[in-house]
């Protein structure tokens, strides 16, 4: 049969993960999806990169004449930010390609215009990797729990900062020794602003907010304050009173009868016998409360080329299958605009 045929987009981090796998593990993708995948082309930003165990012929700088080949069943995105990563991957979708990205940045301001394009050419936009890293918890805000209402989802989305905290607390580390390591252990972002202000959490807030409750919610709409502020002192005050500081970012709906959405990213006493206080170092962990399911908390590496990679290879494997039944998920049934209350009536 016909392969299905793959453009990545970005080598980075994740990107260099996503392509090995797709070479190594070719004959158990192909078992498990029913048909093989042709990696046909890898955009980057540029080509004097050593890049082992991968073809080179496969690298290109032009990304947009790539994802406009027009005979793409699939563009996996893994470079991050706003442009040119949006116009590549509205175009990829013009042309009919399916879309699996984990651009929590992108997503994160843009969700509508994205999906609004997905409906309109009828492919698939899946982005598991964009939030948690290798926690599955797009899919189940997306689909498991879709029969349920969720009452609140407090997550530690941001490894970086949970793990400054967490040393700050546990090892005695100061901020800066701390943010040192994270970004030696490759968790945080190439600007590390981005983690320690709140900024990267207020971007997954915004899609596990706007997942959770069916609606359309932007990171400005984000209250966002980070751990910069945080003393050794506020850190010790909380563990006397038997509480530890983590960077939360909270989504739950107001009480009025037409509940508009709490969406917020701040440091939070969280009492220690709290699930979420457990979670150490770089991992992330998401507790979520609804109707009828009650109390969840899911948990692993948020960060990290390996464990990225593997929420964006789950997404590969699921959209390829859609496609051979030619299928796609339909993301806008029951979208809502529910509007975001302001931070004052939390
Ligand atoms: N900089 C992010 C973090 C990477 O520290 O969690 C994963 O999105």
């Amino acid at each position: 049969a016909e392969p299905l045929k793959v453009a990545l987009l970005g080598a980075g981090v994740v990107g260099s993960q996503v392509a090995r796998i797709l070479i190594a593990e070719s004959a158990t993708l192909a078992a498990r999806i029913g048909r093989p995948l042709e990696l046909v082309g890898i955009g980057v930003r540029r080509l004097d990169v050593e890049r082992p165990g991968v073809d080179p012929a496969l690298f290109t700088t032009d990304s947009a004449a790539l994802v406009a080949r027009g005979d793409l069943d699939l563009v996996i995105e893994v470079i991050g930010g706003i442009e040119p990563a949006r116009s590549l991957l509205l175009s990829a979708m013009e042309h009919g390609a399916s879309v699996v990205t984990a651009n929590k940045a992108l997503l994160g301001s843009d969700m509508a215009a994205l999906s609004h394009c997905a409906n309109a050419n009828g492919v698939d936009l899946y982005y598991e990797a964009a939030v948690a890293g290798a926690i599955p918890i797009v899919r189940p805000l997306r689909e498991s729990l879709v029969g349920d209402e969720i009452r609140a989802v407090m997550g530690i989305v941001n490894g970086t900062t949970n793990y400054i905290l967490d040393k700050m607390t546990t090892a005695g580390l100061s901020f800066d020794v701390a943010l040192n390591q994270a970004q030696e252990l490759g968790f945080a972002e190439a600007d590390p602003t981005a983690d320690v202000e709140g900024h990267d959490a207020a971007a997954k807030a915004a899609i596990l907010a706007g997942l959770a409750f069916h609606t359309e919610v932007r990171r400005e709409e984000v209250f966002c304050e980070g751990i910069s502020r945080v003393t050794e002192t506020d850190i010790a005050a909380a563990d006397q009173m038997g509480f530890v500081v983590k960077l939360l970012a909270i989504a739950r709906l107001t009480d009025e009868p037409d509940a508009r959405v709490i969406v917020k990213v701040h440091p939070t006493m969280v009492p220690k016998t709290h699930p979420l206080a457990s979670v150490s170092g770089a991992y992330n962990a998401i507790f979520v409360e609804s109707r009828d399911a009650g109390q969840l908390m899911f948990m692993g590496q948020g960060a990290g080329g390996a464990p990225t990679a593997s929420a964006v290879m789950g997404d590969v494997v699921t959209v390829a299958r859609n496609r051979l039944r030619g299928a796609s998920n339909d993301m806008q049934t029951g979208y809502t605009t529910r509007g975001v209350a302001p931070i004052g009536d939390a």
